[in-house]
């Protein structure tokens, strides 16, 4: 999945030859999964039209404040505009919209729109070679990377003056490309390795029959994606669940008892800075696994229980710099218990699930959880989606490396 999928993009098309390209780019930005906005300079208006964008981005293209052929004409708002972007992008940026955005000379909606917007801003030149090597353009360059926004270079070739050299806006595949490459380096958990449990654990009682719960996976799943989106390199290692995996930087690993789940925690744990317990791990598992199908012969049957190992307790024992988080589910003295648990097993922080809540738990999309640290700090949260849940967690983790 795209680095782009989801998010709200202000595209900015400026009077060159080069805004023919901008269909294709809409384009590649709709099949990435992000939303689209375009607003055109008039002069941008010579070169593709406005229906063709609009078409394309699935959006009306703004293209002034207001329409001034209408009385009833909406204010276009253009701090609406720059606050509603999660990324501006101006293409093709021609000399002169360049130097307008360098100095602040607001005399259309997308220098507006540019002024207003709080988001990452890039800009992919267009022009010609001289132009491209002229001071007073290289000073826009300049004073535009001083403000923070990032230039995606131009590119070699042939131009439309009929000269060949540096000036030619990048292709549209190279614009997303170097998007792409610059969102993912600026990913808060870029180059972090995080493990996570998933889903319950069943415990052989003879070939066709086990113990189980019923978790679905699905708080893990959400967090294996929340994390891997925020640029984690994430090991999922679940218990038998339906679901599966979207994003390509999970690395999925199926088991099946929580015997199996041990052993995978503990290959990897030592390669890891974070862990993450959400498993619904059995507690018990039977003494002797019958060879063959057990037959129905006694009135009464008891099957003998061992204790399985506690995975969390036991990467908490080994543990050097990971930062591991574990889950509670208590039904009395709540936070008490919860507390107890982060000292006996080594954590740095406890969701506390609460059984006393509609919607919460297992099987349920929703979650009410309370966040424990290793200090005792408590933080009660509201009633969430597992999705919200999971990116609660993940700001947590991402507190703990950006503090
Ligand atoms: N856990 C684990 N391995 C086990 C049991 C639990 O890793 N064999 C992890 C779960 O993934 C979860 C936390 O421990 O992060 C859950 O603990 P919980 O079931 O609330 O309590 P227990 O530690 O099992 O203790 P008790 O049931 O006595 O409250």
């Amino acid at each position: 999945m795209s680095v782009l999928s989801g998010k709200k993009i202000v595209l900015g098309i400026s009077g060159g030859i080069a805004a023919y390209k901008t269909a294709h780019l809409v384009r590649l930005f709709i099949k990435a999964g992000a939303q689209i906005q375009v607003i055109m300079t008039p002069a941008s208006k010579d070169f593709i039209t406005p229906l063709t964008l609009s078409t394309l981005s699935k959006n009306p293209v703004h293209s002034s404040f207001f329409n001034e052929d209408d009385d009833n004409a909406q204010w276009n708002n253009h701090v609406e505009l720059g606050l509603w972007a999660d990324l501006m992008l101006i293409a093709p940026a021609t000399a002169n919209t360049l130097s307008k955005m360098a100095i602040g000379n607001c005399d259309n909606l997308l220098i507006a729109t540019y002024l207003s917007a709080k988001c990452p801003v890039y800009f992919a030149p267009a022009m010609d070679l001289d132009m491209y090597k002229h001071p007073s353009t290289i000073a826009s360059f300049h004073a535009l990377h001083q403000f923070g926004n990032t230039m995606i270079p131009a590119e070699n070739g042939e131009l439309a003056s009929g000269l060949s050299g540096e000036g030619r806006m990048a292709e549209p595949e190279n614009i997303i490309a170097f998007l792409e490459a610059d969102l993912e380096s600026k990913l808060p958990l870029k180059g972090k390795k995080i493990l996570i449990t998933a889903g319950p654990t069943y415990e052989a009682i003879d070939p066709v029959r086990f113990i189980g719960n019923h978790s679905s996976g699905k708080m893990g799943f959400d967090i294996a994606e929340c994390a891997a989106n925020h640029g984690a390199e994430v090991l999922l290692i679940s218990g038998p669940s339906h679901l599966n995996v979207k994003n390509s930087n999970i690395n999925l690993i199926r088991v099946v008892s929580a015997q199996d789940m041990y052993e995978v925690c503990h290959q990897y744990f030592n390669t890891m800075d974070v862990a993450i317990c959400a498993a619904a791990v059995a507690d018990y598992r039977p003494m002797q696994v019958a060879d063959q199908k057990i037959k129905k012969t006694e009135d009464y049957f008891s099957i003998e229980l061992e204790k399985t190992k506690d995975i969390l307790a036991s990467l908490g024992q080994i543990k050097k710099d990971q930062f591991l988080i574990g889950f509670a589910l208590e039904t009395q003295n709540e936070i008490e218990n919860a507390k107890l648990k982060i000292q006996k097993k080594n954590l740095d922080l406890i969701v506390l699930n609460s059984l006393q809540d509609e919607g919460a738990g297992f099987g349920k999309s929703t979650n009410k959880v309370t966040f424990i640290d290793s200090n005792f700090s408590i933080e009660t949260m509201e009633l969430k989606s597992k999705e919200t849940v999971a990116q609660d967690i993940i700001n947590k983790i991402i507190q703990q490396y950006h503090a």
